[in-house]
């Protein structure tokens, strides 16, 4: 190995695939040959499809695998699902799908679309008088409009397009410092790319329309955009998700817990997040466990749908749960409000080869009803999760989950798996007791663990 690392490269985008893998055995790895083979290996056999995902990224070298599960049972709106999840975390998986059947035998989730709005800003600068931009600004949405109506026709055919421009004065930022702030609809598609060439078509609408109005005097012809963008908060573009059933259907709980029992610990649990922060991020991490899974199979933006979630999470100022849960009159209600800004055409839906096949496994859903998915996706996951918390705890189910990695990671045989397995049917898994059994069974009997 040379010192790559301390060796800046110029033009290492230029490089051929080929090159870039060879650059990279060479300076960083033990054995370049061997680091060669595996990251070849893990091209895909089709050479087009390679194609199509070399070209979603740069200096594309090779693929990084993850899971792609399925959770079935998922009733929502009376309507059933198996759903897509990509996620790298087990025990995801196995408690969304738990949730889904545990619900499905109690009337599934109930979904709503409460709103389909987007945002977008132009960020800009302007000293003149206050009243005067205001005064000309019906004037100036006119031609803000007309000028893009190239960009948004097409979208408008589709239903979607701008729905609001407002021009927002904030001199906490800087005396001089405005938004054009902007509401749009962008149809099945999240939008990022149409909202992006938008707002810039409007800051430059803006610039010509400041310099050249006969209003403006010499000095109050200058603008200063300082950017153009989306806002990845978008709280109205939001979807609600909902279980309930009466207390006494909720079944009974391990240990003899009972429902009702089950009903007032698993609320508390739902009201700490809300009044905890440090409880509440775990709390939606968790919700997000499920939602980030659905978004990357569906090829979302996972980091979007996330940064907004936790920012409507902190909505009133304090950082609180997305979801929420009441029993009154003998009634268990669990329901969640999430802001999702999902797309099923266009972007990577549309390229990504098993983003196309989520979708199809969905029933080729629109966008709202892709929100209705995730949303109660998120929601059994939460559920889940707390009812593990507040009964067995979760390291009992996830342990489990985990035992074949830590059984992998320790070199098990097949049959040392199997016996394992067996071993550990109603025992607690903890990488150490897992450890000890493998040794155990190997000094014991090395032929029947399955060495030699
Ligand atoms: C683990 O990935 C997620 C949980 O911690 C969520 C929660 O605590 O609610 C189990």
């Amino acid at each position: 190995m040379s010192t790559g690392r301390s060796h800046p490269i110029s033009g290492f985008s230029k490089l051929s695939k080929i090159g870039k893998i060879k650059w990279l055995v060479e300076h960083f790895f033990r054995d370049p040959e061997s680091v060669m083979r595996e990251l070849t290996s893990y091209w895909h056999a089709n050479e087009e499809q390679q194609k199509i995902l070399d070209g979603i990224s740069e200096n594309t070298i090779s693929n990084y695998h993850l899971p792609y599960g399925v959770a079935p049972n998922f009733r929502i709106n009376d309507r059933m699902y198996v759903v897509p999840m990509v996620t790298e975390e087990s025990s995801v998986v196995a408690a969304a799908s738990a949730g889904a059947k545990f619900w499905l035998e109690r009337g599934g989730f109930r979904t709503e679309v409460l709103g389909t709005l987007k945002k977008g800003q132009v960020h800009f600068l302007w000293y003149g008088p206050r009243e005067k931009l205001e005064a000309l600004f019906p004037e100036l949405e006119i031609r803000l409009r007309s000028e893009s109506a190239a960009h948004t026709g097409r979208m408008e055919e589709r239903g979607g397009g701008v729905r609001r421009i407002r021009l927002l004065h904030m001199p906490a930022v800087e005396p001089g410092y405005y938004q054009l702030d902007v509401d749009l609809h962008t149809c099945d598609s999240m939008g990022a790319n149409f909202t992006n060439t938008l707002l810039e078509s409007f800051a430059q609408s803006l610039t010509d329309f400041v310099e050249s109005h006969p209003s403006f005097s010499l000095e109050e012809r200058e603008v200063v955009i300082i950017m153009s963008i989306l806002s990845n908060y978008t709280p109205e573009c939001l979807v609600r998700a909902e279980a309930s059933c009466p207390i006494d259907d909720l079944g009974t709980f391990p240990n003899g817990m009972t429902a009702a029992t089950f009903a007032r610990k698993f609320e508390l649990a739902v009201r700490i997040a809300h009044q905890d922060p440090y409880r509440a991020a775990t709390h939606n991490k968790g919700i997000f466990n499920g939602v980030d899974a659905v978004v990357i199979a569906t090829g979302n933006d996972f980091r979007a749908v996330e940064a907004c979630g936790h920012a409507f999470a902190a909505r009133d100022g304090q950082y609180r749960s997305l979801s929420d849960c009441r029993t009154e009159d003998g009634l268990f209600r669990f329901w969640m409000d999430i802001p999702l800004s999902l797309g099923t055409v266009g972007g990577l839906t549309a390229l990504h080869p098993m983003a196309r096949r989520s979708l199809e496994l969905l029933g080729e859903p629109d966008a709202e009803a892709l929100m209705q998915i995730v949303a109660a996706v998120g929601l059994a996951q939460n559920f889940s999760a707390l009812r593990s918390l507040v009964t067995t705890g979760i390291q009992h189910g996830h342990m489990k989950m985990h035992l074949p990695n830590i059984l992998l990671g320790l070199g098990a045989t097949e049959a040392e798996c199997a016996r394992a397995t067996a071993w550990f049917q109603d025992k607690t898994v903890s990488y150490q007791s897992v450890r000890d059994y493998l040794l155990r069974i190997r000094q014991e009997a090395p032929t029947l663990a399955g060495r030699s």
